[in-house]
Formats: C-alpha cells, sequence, structure tokens
C-alpha cells in the first residue's frame, strides 16, 4: 500500500484559494521554503510551525536562480513523490509545488538583492545566490500571504538576508529562526549530505568537531587570526580538499571581527571531493555542551 501524501497545488491561483478559505476561518498560516529532498532538518521546522500556526504549508522548489553552477542545479535531487509522503507524515497541511514558469514566467524581469548580509561567506564565493534566495522567498511570502516563515540556522546567512528583505520592503510575514539538526556525530544535515561517499562521511563530522573547538579557544582568549589559521591547517589535514572560509563574523551584520565579542559566531565551508558543506555555531559557552 503507497503512503498517502500530502495535497499538491502548483498554481498561485490554487495556492491562494486554499490560503483564502483558512482565513475565512480566522486560522493562521506557516511557511516553510524548501527546494524538496526532505531531510529531518526540514521536518523540524514542520513540527516547530505546527505548534506557532494553525495551518502549515511547505514549498517545493528547485529555484533556478540561486545556482550558480548549471551542474548542481542539473544534479540537485528531485524527490516529489518522496517529499509529499515526508511531509503527509510530519502532519503538514500543503505542498505547494509550482513549476519554473509559474515562478518566472516569460518575460519575468524583477531581482531582489540584498546588500551588506549578502557579501562574504557564501556570498563571495556564490556569486547571485542570494539575489536568486531573496527574489524567490519574496515571491513565496507574497504568494501564500503566511503569517510566519520557518528557516534553519544552518544556512545562517540566508536566514539574514531574508530577515533584512522582509523588513526593509515591509513584507507582513514574522521569520522565525530554527537551530541547526545534526547526526549523533555531530554533522549538520544537508540535502548535500547524499553525495558523500562512505570514505567522505567519516571525514565529514571534523566541520562541527573544528567549530566547537575554535570556539573554546576563542572564549579562552586565543587570539582570532590564529584560531582561523589552526582551524583552515586541520580542516585540511583532517581530510578535505579545500576550505573556502573558515571566519569569525558578527551574528547581526555578518561583518568580519578581529577580535571576539558576545555576538559572534563562526562560519565554515569547505569541501570534500565535489561535495561543498557548510555549517556555523554562535561563540558560546552553552554552545560546547551541546
Ligand atoms: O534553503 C533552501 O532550501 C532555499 O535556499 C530556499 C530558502 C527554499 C529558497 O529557494
Amino acid at each position: 500500500m503507497t503512503a498517502a501524501a500530502v495535497d499538491i497545488v502548483r498554481t498561485v491561483e490554487e495556492l491562494r484559494s486554499r490560503v483564502a478559505s483558512w482565513r475565512s476561518e480566522a486560522l493562521s498560516v506557516g511557511l516553510i521554503p524548501t527546494m524538496g529532498a526532505l531531510h529531518a532538518g526540514h521536518l523540524s521546522l514542520v513540527e516547530a510551525a505546527l505548534k506557532k500556526y494553525d495551518r502549515v504549508i511547505a514549498t517545493l522548489f528547485v529555484n533556478p536562480r540561486q545556482f550558480d553552477r548549471p551542474e548542481d542545479l542539473a544534479k540537485y535531487p528531485r524527490t516529489e513523490d518522496d517529499d509529499a509522503t515526508k511531509l503527509a507524515s510530519a502532519n503538514a497541511h500543503l505542498l505547494y509545488a509550482p513549476n519554473v514558469d509559474e515562478i518566472y514566467p516569460s518575460g519575468y524581469s524583477t531581482n531582489i538583492s540584498v546588500s551588506g548580509v549578502s557579501s562574504g561567506l557564501c556570498g563571495g564565493d556564490r556569486p547571485g545566490h542570494f539575489d536568486g534566495v531573496a527574489t524567490v522567498c519574496t515571491k513565496l511570502f507574497l504568494q501564500s500571504g503566511a503569517d510566519g516563515a520557518f528557516f534553519g540556522e544552518k544556512d545562517f546567512q540566508q536566514l539574514r538576508v531574508v530577515q533584512q528583505f522582509v523588513r526593509d520592503l515591509n513584507i507582513p510575514i514574522l521569520i522565525h529562526p530554527c537551530p541547526t539538526v545534526r547526526e549523533d556525530d555531530g554533522l549538520a544535515l544537508s540535502s548535500r549530505n547524499k553525495h558523500l561517499s562512505d570514505e567522505m562521511r567519516t571525514r565529514a563530522p571534523v566541520l562541527h568537531q573544528r567549530l566547537r573547538a575554535a570556539a573554546e579557544q576563542l572564549l579562552n582568549g586565543v587570539p582570532v587570526d590564529i584560531v582561523m589559521k589552526e582551524s583552515k591547517d586541520f580542516i585540511l589535514k583532517s581530510g578535505f580538499d579545500r576550505v573556502d572560509y573558515f571566519e569569525l563574523r558578527d551574528a547581526e551584520n555578518l561583518e568580519l571581527l578581529k577580535q571576539n565579542s558576545l555576538n559572534s559566531r563562526l562560519f565554515v565551508a569547505a569541501w570534500l571531493g565535489k561535495v561543498r558543506l557548510i555549517d556555523n555555531i554562535a561563540v558560546i559557552p552553552s554552545q560546547l555542551s551541546c
């Protein structure tokens, strides 16, 4: 017997009609934007949304505008049936899975670009990526008219970009940050993890281990430049092929920090073969015990 799947709508018109009928019953609406290939991290967002809102919509749209490399877009996993089943098991109410023409119809010509928090980190390494994220999220927020949207802290820069444009454009939606979900060995859940070979998978938790070790060094007063250099060297010696960045930044404006501060966060991006992994943690004592 096939497992039940969540209801799916594919057009803005159908989406708005569902939301309007919920609104007529005074029900509140939460949104989980995704590109599919759902894992426990996404389902934790559904769980968080169900605690705050009466109805929960997940979106599934592999957004071509946020891919800087065509090969990444081509190989991005497309698992809609499986995603719809997982969403039903997680008690989501609706899946909005538009096709590319619904989001970017012929003649589409608007771009949302956020300066400041979009530069550096993944913005430096992936040109145009955050314009793509900001543009599609703006559309999803306006199309759904949801009251709140949920984003994981694993993509911390994405979360800050979304918070920034929502505030700048006065979009009436509350952004809920949610903690990163990790495997038992600390590896942050990501749809990219399925591209890791067994051998790479054993090395991957080094990123989180090194973030925690670096946070401890900073809290013990080791200078930032030494911690950053030792961390990059350690990751490379642990079998990673390249480190794009290992940096200490302010968690609000994402500016680079030369000294540890009360609101600092460590960010890393590194490659195992062709798989680019990212992670980040806050530099606070409680972070070191989890
Ligand atoms: O984090 C993601 O999966 C995507 O960047 C998002 C937020 C769904 C926008 O396409």
